[in-house]
């Protein structure tokens, strides 16, 4: 094998070779480090030395837009700045200039629709754990294309397994920080094991959340139930979905909006169980560990909680417009 040392010239060359398919998908990428946006794949790089790379020492949201407007933009960024605050990373630039950020490099890819995956890394600077060794925090920022979950998932709903990988600690699984690798691992095991998602259980033997997304049911009273914030991320999607449902409420579709601790034996009596995050909107969940939940397929109140989302979600007031 022949190892040589590279020119920048070659390098460059090499990058234009090295295409693969998930490339389609990036759009656009801002960098702090650089100062601009880059719409060629091969170049959204980082510096190997940030510790972003080396400790997964940084935070992130993903954010939707949807025909050209942001859900929940205010919500992520206030999720990213109190995340980047627990770590003591400092945000390298304010909320409303992050957000003129978005604004520009999205509309340098002309997307109406896409995901924004947001990154806070602690910067580059040697390759200790020592987060002070780095010179500065950074802020990368791709505009990815959205692929939206097949309808039929949200008529016959989801199946849903029991992790085997244990909880983060509630104040590790309360930031959302790079430093990923249980929520890896449950993907890994729900890819592997041919179901859509694992959920957690905490010590007590409550329900937590999945790899990236919150699990919340209607018990056999109609009430609606979402697992206490002790230890698990606080999903904008679901916090703004709990808003919403206060509408069924009247509708007499549910009898209270409620957080409780939340064990197995509910789940699996539960009248319908939902997958909620930013990807998803309201998944139904029809099948735990086997079982079948509720009627087997998706429930009046997923169907309307996923109905009043997308409303929100079109007509506001919680989208922010980018193509202004
Ligand atoms: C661990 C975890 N839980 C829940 C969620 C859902 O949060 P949101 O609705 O803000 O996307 C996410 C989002 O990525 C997540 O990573």
């Amino acid at each position: 094998m022949s190892v040589s040392i590279l020119s920048p010239s070659e390098i460059q060359a090499k990058l234009q070779e090295r295409s693969y398919s998930a490339q389609k998908s990036y759009l656009a990428m801002y960098s702090t480090w650089w100062g601009g946006i880059v719409k060629d794949p091969s170049l959204m790089m980082v510096p190997i030395d940030d510790h972003l790379v080396h400790r997964g020492d940084g935070v992130f949201e993903a954010i939707k837009v949807v025909d050209g407007s942001a859900f929940l933009l205010q919500e992520h960024l206030e999720r990213l700045q109190s995340s980047a605050a627990q770590l003591g990373i400092v945000l390298p630039m304010s909320l409303s200039e992050i957000k003129d950020v978005i604004a520009k490099t999205t509309i340098a890819t002309g997307a109406r629709n896409a995901i924004l995956r947001l990154y806070i890394s602690r910067g580059p600077g040697g390759f200790t754990t020592n987060p002070y060794d780095s010179i500065a925090s950074q802020l990368y920022l791709v505009v990815t294309s959205y692929a939206p979950i097949a309808e039929e998932k949200y008529q016959n709903g989801v199946r849903v397994g029991r992790s085997k990988v244990a909880p983060k600690e509630p104040w590790f699984a309360t930031i959302k920080s790079c430093n990923y690798l249980p929520n890896v691992m449950m993907k890994k095991e729900s890819v592997d094991r041919k179901i859509d998602f694992t959920i957690g259980i905490d010590p007590q033997g409550f329900l937590t959340e999945g790899s990236t997304e919150n699990i919340v049911l209607v018990d056999k009273n109609k009430n609606l139930l979402r697992p206490k914030l002790r230890q698990i991320l606080k999903g904008t999607t679901m916090m703004r979905s709990f808003e919403l449902a206060g509408a069924l409420l009247d509708e007499g579709l549910l009898s209270s909006i409620q957080e409780k601790d939340i064990s197995e034996k509910d789940l699996l009596e539960a009248r319908e169980v939902m997958m909620i995050g930013t990807t998803l909107d309201v998944l139904p969940v029809t099948e735990y560990e086997g079982t079948k939940i509720g009627e087997g397929k998706q429930g009046e109140v997923s169907a309307r909680l996923l109905k009043l989302l997308r409303e929100d979600i079109k007509k506001g007031p919680k989208s922010t417009p980018l193509y202004v």
